[in-house]
Formats: structure tokens, sequence, C-alpha cells
């Protein structure tokens, strides 16, 4: 599959489940090679990203077993990895070389990271200089700011930091550094941001507190290995929840679904835009909250997304973007500049390819503005390479008159390879 041709959708019906969470399945593979003891990890994403991180793993001497939809890592603890033979490529995956050089930071050895030309070009000084700044040793190309970048690991003492931007990554890669330090480590974060790390963390029995927004470690800071139920990945469910939302006359159930609230701000813009969506049977797997979605067919309305908001629903924007182009009225995104630095330039990718389709939107500085409601029609889009881009303009075709066609769409499967298949499953139900 390298080009996908869509076209409209009658109506979509079905209880799916969409597969495990790729942020939590990268953190659960970090923690466990450091752990002490055997983690079943079950449910670990089948993104590519997610494999990608166990190759690097796998590279640095960690003992990983993969069978289906499970992982089975023999941890030996925090000082066990080695040095690897060869550079680890992280691939597409911002998440893997960023929380890697945290855990790099701490090693004895020395290690390089690249990956692809995407990842090359996104900002790693981010990581770089909080890390040296706090004892690391972090060399980095183009001025110290991107990839490929030397980690030359070493003995840390005391971890501060005071978050400019609000991202999880770097937060991740700050407390797997604090992992390593024999000293006092606090972390500050402007605005709540993903808390996955600082979950898996106390399930492993890490010494971790937080309050209000300052995060901090204990004394006890060897995690140990512990079972692991990876909840359903909600920014994967989002594209599937869209559509229940836009094709006319559907209803959809999506079992098993993360919805921690540092993640659910997908289901706040849609309830303030008037969508049927609600969550049932919620729970408690693994010190993550999980529940089931219901959504049905409904009319929606602009909205104004923006501030503390925006780390809640970062990689859902896109999609949003897609969904406002049907919603009566104006929808404005702003303080979302986040979007110009992920696996492309997801404000500019977004409004390029939805004009092509005839949507009224218009780019700004940290965001874009959509007039609804528009009737989109099929088109040739390019999906730039991003998964997110080629699944948000796959719902797009599908709710659009006439053909669409989008190129290399199969980078979908860096994030939710199964997405064609699931929609096929919701569109055969009678
Ligand atoms: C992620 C954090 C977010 C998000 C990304 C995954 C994570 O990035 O956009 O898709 O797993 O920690 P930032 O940390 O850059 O905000």
């Amino acid at each position: 599959m390298a080009d996908v041709s869509i076209s409209k959708l009658k109506r979509l019906r079905g209880e799916l489940t969409v597969p495990g969470d790729k942020s939590i399945s990268h953190r659960a593979a970090i923690i466990a090679a450091v752990s002490e003891g055997i983690s079943v990890i079950k449910n670990y994403s089948t993104a590519i990203d997610c494999q990608t991180t166990l190759n690097c793993l796998r590279r640095l001497g960690a003992d990983i077993r993969r069978s289906g939809r499970d992982i089975v890592v023999n941890g030996r603890g925090l000082r066990t990895l080695c040095e690897p033979d060869d550079v680890l490529n992280c691939g597409n995956s911002g998440t893997t070389m960023r929380l890697l050089c945290g855990l790099l930071a701490g090693q004895s050895f020395a290690t390089v990271l690249t990956g692809d030309a995407s990842l090359r070009w996104r900002p790693m000084d981010r990581v770089i200089k909080p890390l040296n700044m706090n004892g690391a040793d972090i060399h980095g190309c183009r001025n110290n700011r991107f990839a490929p970048l030397y980690v030359k690991g070493g003995s840390l003492t005391d971890i501060a930091y005071h978050l400019p931007v609000a991202s999880a990554q770097v937060k991740s890669a700050m407390l797997l550094a604090g992992l390593y330090a024999n000293g006092k480590v606090e972390i500050v974060e402007p605005v709540a941001s993903r808390d996955h790390t600082e979950r898996m963390l106390e399930w492993c029995g890490v010494d971790i507190g937080r309050s209000g927004n300052v995060i901090s470690l204990g004394q006890k800071r060897q995690p140990v290995a512990r079972q692991l139920q990876v909840p359903g990945d909600i920014s994967s469910a989002a594209f599937l929840i869209a559509l229940g939302l836009l094709v006319p006359d559907s209803r959809l159930v999506l079992k098993d679904v993360g919805i921690n609230p540092t993640r659910t701000g997908i289901l706040k813009v849609l309830k303030d835009m008037g969508a049927n969506v609600t969550v049932e049977n919620k729970r408690t797997v693994a010190n993550e909250p999980v529940g089931d979605l219901h959504v049905s067919s409904s009319a929606l309305k602009g909205v104004e997304i923006g501030g503390t908001l925006i780390p809640r629903v970062i990689d859902e924007l896109p999609l949003i973007a897609v969904i406002a182009t049907r919603a009566i009225g104006r929808t404005v995104v702003k303080d979302a500049g986040e979007l110009r630095v992920k696996e492309s330039d997801r404000i500019s990718a977004i409004v390029t390819e939805l004009k092509k389709m005839g949507a009224a939107i218009e780019e700004t500085a940290d965001g874009f503005i959509v007039e609804g409601s528009t009737l989109l029609h099929g088109t040739n889009c390019d999906s730039h390479n991003d998964h997110r881009i080629a699944m948000a303009l796959s719902v797009a075709g599908w709710i659009a008159e006439g053909e669409t066609t989008i190129d290399n769409a199969e980078c979908v499967d860096i994030s939710f390879p199964e997405f064609y298949k699931l929609v096929k499953i919701a569109l055969s139900v009678l």
C-alpha cells in the first residue's frame, strides 16, 4: 500500500478494539528493560515506533521476547545495559530518541542515536540542554541541536529542571535520567502533559511524588517488574470516533481505551462541539484509567481551543481541523506552535491539504482557523509522510464527495497499522 484511494462511507457500526497505547508501550518497554525481574507487558502497541524502541533496547543488551500482542522482558536492574556495537536507529520516533537520551545519560558507556529524515530535522536541543545542564555529556549536530546524537553516559548527581514548554518527552527523559542520579531530582512543568512515565514508575515501586506541577524522585529509584496491560490508544481511537460522528447513521463502541485525563482533551473538545460521545465502564488498569467509548453521528458546532488544553489534545489537532470543516461556525486552534515540530509541520501540512479539498481553513503562527460547515471534495492529497496527517486526510476523504487519493499512506503503520482494516470491519457490520 503506497497510495490509498478513498471514497464516501455509508454508515459505520460495531464494537471495535484499538491496539495498545503507543506512549504507554514505549515507557513500559524502557522501564521494564531496567527493572528487576520479569515483566509481562500485554497488548503492547503494534506501531512501528514501538517496535523501534524494542530494537534499540535489544541493541543495548535488553532481553525482550515478543509473542503476538505481548512482550516479555527479563530485566536485571538499572546498571545492566551494555554499549551497543552500532548506532541506535530511532526511525521516525521522537519518543524513542528523547526518552533514550535520558536513559543513556546515566550509563557507563557511549551511544550514538540517529533517525530518519523527519527525526533528524526535529529539535533535540530540548533534551540535550537540560540533560547537559544536569551533568550529562550529549553532543548533537548542527550547533548541538539535531540528531545524530552522541550520548556519553556518566555519573549524575542532582537533577533540577523547569521545563519552558510542556513536553512529556522532555519530562520523561529527565525522570529516566533521574533514576541514575544519586542526588535530588525535581522537575517542574509549566502545564500538565501526559503523565504515563510518572504513573508507570509508581506502578513499578519507584518513589515518585507530585505536588502541583512539581515532580520529584525519592530514595527508591530501582523499578521492580510488574504485570501490565496496555490500554487502547485514545490517539488512534480518535480517528474512529471522528468517523462515528461524521458518517451519517453511525454507532460505534470502542472498547478498553485509555482515558488518562492528560490525554482526553479530544473528548472535551468533541463534547464542547456537541458530539454524542460517552465514556462507560470506567476502571483503572495498572495505574491507568480505562473505559469504553460510545459514539454516534452528531451535528457539531465550532469551538475555540487553546491554553492548558493544548498538551491534552496535541496529537489530535490535525484531526480536529477535519472535524471542524463539518461543524457549523468558526473553530479556532491557538497556542499550538508545537505542532510545527512534530513528524511534519502539522499546521502547514493539514491546512495545505484540506484547502485542496475545498475547506475554508487558514494557517496562523500557532494554529489554524476553520469556517464551517463546508462540503469537502475528493482530490489527490499528500500525507507529508506523517501518520497522523495520513489518517486525518483519510477521514476527510471518507466524508468528502468524490474520490480522494493519499500519497504514501503506508506511514499510518508508524502508529496504527490496523487503521484501514478496522474501518472496513465497521463498514461491514449490518
Ligand atoms: C509523546 C509526547 C508528545 C506527543 C507525542 C508522544 C510521548 O510530544 O506529541 O506524540 O509519548 O511522550 P511532546 O513531548 O513533544 O509534547
